[in-house]
């Protein structure tokens, strides 16, 4: 390579780690010469890409940026008053800084390892406690992916919990108020129909609910912005025994009477408008709450308090055997990846806000709206709402002269038949407002407008009888960070205690904790993708649909596939999505009955969970001795099934790390009966390039662009889980109501929208040949530190010729019996080694799933080998009785500084050996902050909220 063309390429040797001699040492440690020797001992030739994919080449950094600046100027950015559940906001630039935009956050993945993450379990119960304030409902999850899909659950459990036999359903019936958002409407009709729910829309004031009935929707304020009083109605469906949902905005709930107090048993809504931009549809964090009555029922993540081995508070997820890692089909969801850094900037919004804070933001917001309403009164327009909040609803007889007028000011609105919707926020200011009569002013060809402005806040356009009366967010937390210094410190204090891909590796199998590059993330904070309304109007996202459309071509062209939606917001939303593909593809045909869906035991938890949202009955198949499909149980029961078979859900390469031989003789065997093959690309990152979805045979796939695609995992999300499919399934990918199509999956048309730069940015800095690289680097990582462990610990699965993929699987099993250690004990160990565990007990139990990815270089990937042989001879000390079998270093891990600094240490090893277990630890020592947590002690006495306000004042309180 030229000088030139090395700039164009440079961005391939700053993702990827290990340099030429590193490469040279490694493969020479595994035993074979190159690394395409490697690759073709790992992947089957009958399913390799023989030449290059039609992708650009590389471009540089540098370029990208300035490239990407002309593509940014395509989109317009007017002054949104659209609202729909889409609103303004102020990301304090305190929170975008050292949250958005701060690795040490976005980097984190799902809290599981509780010990190394309090900081953000922190904050995520700070997010509960301001949705069970603010929504008066005493147990929330920490976030849900969008609004739409959080009603949807939320009638998925209310429905599940009524019709507990799903073969006797006795109230199918569902009452969706017809001012509900369009696009939750939408999302309730797509997942409803697979499930048995019948939707019955009309307007709650005329409602007659009967026992058919098990659940109901309104909306608070509702769609045209109207603020209406549900008492009457929550009344008359408990009458009924049906339970209601509130869709809810956060920001009118500091001056609405709260959902819990007027008697709703759910409350769900997007968390969106503080201080998350719009980013033309998200990501955003939906919230859910409700009553204790369901605390076992909710889907998503809950975070709760439990106490560590010394006693003390911490916090840990709760109730974990709800969820679809544990109960598969069971599950009270599929949700895995969420909306957690979002919900942390929700949160944080809150913290530095404060009650008084975030009330004053809405009595501006209100007081604007009635100013507005006023003034277009005055001007012979009028507003139907009689009550509203922040949205007014105009009569107007031509919407299209009033759009006209607006346009040209560079100012959108929101457009019913004969209305026009004006929806004011946080960034409305009293200009703005003589902007909006301006465009009304030039509608009945007057000249300039004027405005009293209310400085006083008696906001009359919200009735009596639904202000709010009871105060939130008491806690001391939401009272103390109010000036920038504090919330910059209080950010910072709970970034230090959670280890994130800014400290070391994490090589969680499965999860592909690659580089998330400044380069691929910077435009995300670009005004020109981060304020676009999901529905601005076309003409004004040129932009972005271009960025959309090239991206959905790359991942099509990737994955060997015809097309690509990008609407699932998280690989299960994606598996939900290709599993109704595949089932409205079977309807076409005539086959609606075809519902058996076959699952091999090893699968994601999701994928079972998945089929049962999509209404699919499934059937488990086995693995053989190998890890491997039992490929004669598989075509037994496809046989068994053929005349009901719909789909196999398979992962590729297999979830234990393998390149399965038989991959097309399963797909064909599928194929032969008429079902269709939903290949799991959660492991893509072992593919791209090098083979594909569409070449091993299947029919759909999901990608996790969460993994593969370079976009962060935030701690537990945001995620994209676009699913790409064959020619005959292209008819039946999601549509959305905005573009005038059906089925939508997620609220908004693109789903989390801005993120998707990051994986454009990806592929387009790595281009065709840095893409397939990377893999094979995925690849070589894996087996090098294969080949350092494997001398000490007993490696499971691997491909014919001895091979991993991008991961495997390290077995702790026998340490069991021989010094009762267990693997969880190893994972904690690691910690005081400086790393987070990899994958625990998935998908065997009692193991490691490493997945080293190619971003790590060897001295990261010696560390992390000398963290487990170090282990390993911790064990065999035990073994040999050198330490005791209880009282040792694995049993007591991890070592907070407050253990090793303590006065009193009784411990049978040194402090020194505790916590520098190897002298690289000495040069920089991440402290764990709680000693190992107590999870059953936090299942049982469940705290899913900030402990009250008077449990601090007593510790408070001097003697
Ligand atoms: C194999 C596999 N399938 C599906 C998923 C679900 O993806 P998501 O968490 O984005 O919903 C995961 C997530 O870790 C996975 O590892």
């Amino acid at each position: 390579m030229n000088l030139f063309e090395q700039q164009q390429n440079e961005f391939a040797g700053r993702h990827i780690g290990p340099n030429e001699n590193e490469t040279n040492a490694m493969l020479a440690t595994i035993g074979i010469d190159t690394i395409k020797e490697l690759i073709s001992q790992t992947i089957p030739d009958a399913i390799r890409i023989k030449g290059d994919l039609p992708i650009p080449a590389a471009v540089s950094e540098y370029e990208y940026l300035g490239e990407l600046r002309k593509v940014a100027a395509k989109n317009k950015v007017f002054k949104s008053y659209i609202g729909q559940g889409y609103y303004n906001t102020i990301t304090p630039s305190v929170i975008l800084r050292n949250v958005f935009e701060n690795p040490g956050w976005y980097t984190q993945y799902t809290p599981y390892q509780a010990e190394i993450a309090q900081g953000r379990l922190e904050s995520l119960l700070n997010f509960q406690t301001m949705v069970c304030d603010l929504t008066a409902l005493p147990i929330a999850n920490a976030s849900l992916l969008d609004e739409a899909t959080a009603a949807a659950e939320a009638m998925a459990m209310l429905f599940n919990h009524k019709n507990k036999d799903h073969d006797h359903i006795t109230a199918p019936k569902f009452f969706v108020d017809e001012a509900v958002f369009a696009q939750t409407k939408e999302v309730l009709a797509t997942r409803a129909a697979p499930i048995g729910v019948e939707i019955v829309t009309g307007n709650y004031s005329a409602a007659i609910l009967d026992e058919l009935y098990f659940g109901a929707i309104v909306q608070y304020p509702d769609s045209n912005g109207s603020v209406n009083d549900y008492r009457e109605f929550i009344k008359q469906a408990h009458g009924v025994n049906a339970m209601v949902v509130m869709a809810t905005d956060l920001l009118a709930l500091t001056l609405l009477t709260p959902p819990g107090e007027l008697g709703a048993d759910v409350a769900i809504g997007s968390s969106q408008r503080f201080g998350v931009p719009m980013g033309f549809g998200g990501p955003h964090a939906a919230f859910f709450a409700t009553t204790d009555e369901f605390k076992r029922n909710i889907p998503g993540r809950i975070i709760g308090v439990s106490i560590d081995a010394h006693g003390n508070r911490c916090l840990r997820m709760a109730l974990q055997t709800r969820e679809q890692h544990i109960r598969r089909e069971k599950a009270t969801s599929n949700i895995c990846t969420a909306q957690a850094l979002l919900s942390n900037m929700a949160a944080m919004f809150a913290v530095y806000h404060g009650a008084n804070g975030l009330k004053n933001i809405a009595k501006r917001v209100s007081t604007l709206a009635q100013t507005l309403s006023d003034e277009l009164n005055e001007l012979g327009f009028e507003n139907v709402n009689a009550y509203y909040f922040d949205t007014l609803k105009i009569a107007i007889e031509n919407t299209a002269a009033i759009k006209a007028a607006a346009e040209l000011r560079e100012i959108n609105f929101y457009y019913y038949d004969n209305h026009v919707g004006i929806s004011v926020d946080e960034t409305t200011s009293q200009k703005d407002i003589l902007g909006i009569l301006d465009v009304f002013v030039s509608y009945l060809n007057m000249d300039t407008a004027s405005a009293t402005f209310n400085s006083d806040d008696t906001l009359e356009n919200i009735p009596f009888t639904l202000t709010r009366t009871s105060s939130f967010l008491q806690h001391p937390v939401f009272n103390t960070h109010h000036s920038e210094s504090q919330m910059m410190r209080y950010i910072k204090f709970l970034e230090t205690k959670d280890l994130s891909l800014n400290t070391s590796m994490i090589s969680l199998g499965s999860c592909t904790m690659k580089l998330n590059a400044a380069t691929e993330l910077i435009p995300v904070s670009w005004p020109e993708f981060s304020l676009l309304h999901p529905f601005a109007p076309a003409a004004q996202t040129e932009g972005y649909r271009q960025i959309i459309k090239e991206l959905e071509n790359y991942l099509s062209i990737i994955t060997g596939f015809a097309a690509t939606s990008l609407q699932p917001n998280s690989g299960a939303q994606g598996e939900y999505a290709g599993l109704l593909a595949i089932r409205r593809y079977h309807a076409s045909r005539g086959e609606a009955h075809r519902n058996v869906v076959l699952i091999p035991v090893s699968a994601h938890g999701t994928n079972p969970a998945s089929a049962v949202m999509a209404g699919m009955k499934v059937v488990v198949t086995k693995c053989d001795e190998a890890g491997n499909i039992d490929v004669e149980d598989l075509k037994a029961k496809a046989a068994e099934h053929a005349d009901d078979l719909a789909a196999l859900m398979v992962t590729y390469p297999s979830t234990h790390g393998v390149f399965e031989e038989s991959i097309r003789d399963i797909c064909n065997s599928i194929h032969q009966y008429g079902g269709q093959v939903y290949m799991d690309g959660a492991n893509m990152n072992a593919q791209v390039g090098l083979t594909s979805p569409g070449m091993i045979g299947a029919d759909v796939c999901h990608l996790n662009l969460h993994k593969t695609f370079a976009i962060p995992h935030g701690g537990g999300g945001p995620g994209v889980g676009p699913i790409c499919v064959a020619e005959q399934l292209v008819p039946f990918l999601p549509g959305h109501n905005f573009s005038g199509t059906e089925g939508a999956v997620s609220a908004a048309p693109y789903g989390s929208a801005s993120i998707l730069l990051i994986s454009y940015a990806y592929i387009k800095l790595l281009g065709a040949d840095g893409i397939r690289k990377a893999t094979m680097f995925a690849i070589l990582n894996a087996n090098y530190m294969k080949a350092r462990l494997e001398k000490y610990y007993k490696i499971l699965y691997s491909g014919k010729n001895g091979t991993a993929a991008h991961e495997f699987i390290v077995d702790l099993r026998p340490f069991k019996a021989s010094a009762g250690i267990e693997a969880e004990d190893v994972a904690k160990r690691l910690m005081d080694y400086g790393f987070h565990a990899p994958t625990l007990s998935f998908p065997v139990a009692g193991t490691l799933m490493i997945e080293p990815t190619e971003s790590e270089d060897k001295a990261e990937l010696d560390r992390f080998c000398d963290a487990l042989i170090g282990i390993y001879h911790e064990i065999k000390s035990i073994e040999t009785g050198d330490a005791d079998k209880k009282d040792n270093v694995l049993k007591n891990a991890p070592h907070t500084q407050w253990v090793i600094c303590g006065n009193e240490w009784t411990k049978p090893y040194t402090r020194e050996l505790a916590a520098f277990p190897l002298p690289y630890i000495k040069e920089s020592k991440f402290w764990p902050s709680v000693s190992r947590v107590n999870n059953t002690h936090g299942d049982r006495n469940l705290i899913c909220t900030c402990e009250p306000v008077e449990s601090y004042m007593e510790a408070a309180v001097p003697n």
